[in-house]
């Protein structure tokens, strides 16, 4: 089943404190949970080891500015490395959340991956993002919950979030990449979506181009994936009617070469 993941043997900080996630407790009056007014982030933790954390701390605190929220992120580092240290390597360590509430709350959970298919199904979701929360990965994530479920009760994997004049945007929790005529694209950031951390790394690895599409002209691509700190790069099979060749040959490329970078990132981090 897709969704949030049980937290059996995951591990919880709570302001600095670590405790079994399942005994993990906030104030029920926290604005973080009453208005979604809060940001978060999830990293990937490989053996132990997470990836990019230095960019995922910068954009936490992008976001946290921009929300006009304060964070010590000092403070949520030090969590961070302190919660890994006890948590170790383990099929309920394979991610690391990090949540901070507007009632002042620094959460971090370690959390197993979801299981993902090989090839994902997407099915187009009239979406238009909040302008006001550009830049910011707020806690006001049940819009995008949403797209994925109505996705998935039309028999798809997952959304496709397509502006109403028809601009293909991103996914939910995932950034599109496509594949035309051999050249390899994605969305600029100002048609409003993530700067997703691994959309960077597969552009700085690929030199994908950032071009605006229509969901018309990528039914008409040859190839496209997507991109996360979840799924790395993660072939599409479907968009709503139109199948595509999956893996094609790009994508599988892009698949093998992102990986080696994360794996040569690890590698470089552990020297
Ligand atoms: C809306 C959205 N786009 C893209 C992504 C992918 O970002 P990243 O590569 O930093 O995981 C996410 C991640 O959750 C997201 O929420």
């Amino acid at each position: 089943m897709m969704g949030m993941p049980n937290f059996s043997s995951s591990l919880a900080s709570v302001d600095g404190a670590v405790m079994l996630a399942s005994r993990a407790t906030i104030p029920a009056t926290d604005e973080g949970l009453l208005r979604g007014d809060g940001v978060f982030e999830v990293i990937r933790i490989y053996e132990g080891h997470p990836f990019a954390l230095d960019e995922h701390l910068a954009r936490l605190e992008r976001s946290a500015s921009n929300l006009r929220l304060p964070v010590d992120v000092a403070a949520v580092r030090a969590d961070a490395h302190r919660l890994l240290a006890h948590a170790g390597v383990g099929p309920d360590h394979e991610l690391l959340r990090i949540v901070i509430t507007r009632g002042g709350r620094r959460l971090l959970f370690t959390e197993p991956m979801h299981a993902q298919p090989d090839v994902i199904r997407l099915a187009s979701i009239t979406y238009s993002p909040t302008r006001v929360l550009d830049g910011v990965k707020s806690l006001s994530y049940g819009a995008n919950m949403l797209a994925s479920r109505l996705a998935r009760e039309r028999g798809f994997d997952e959304a496709l979030l397509v502006t109403p004049h028809g601009r293909v945007l991103e996914a939910p929790t995932s950034s599109i990449f496509w594949v035309s005529d051999g050249s390899l694209f994605t969305p600029p950031l100002d048609e409003h979506i993530l700067a997703s951390i691994t959309r960077a790394v597969v552009i700085d690895v690929t030199g994908a181009a950032e071009r605006a599409c229509t969901l018309d002209e990528l039914l008409g691509a040859d190839e496209a994936f997507l991109a996360s700190t979840t799924r790395e790069a993660q072939p599409v099979g479907v968009i709503d009617d139109r199948r595509f060749d999956a893996p094609g040959p790009v994508t599988r490329q892009v698949a093998q070469d992102v990986a080696a970078r994360i794996r040569d990132r690890l590698a470089a981090a552990a020297r």
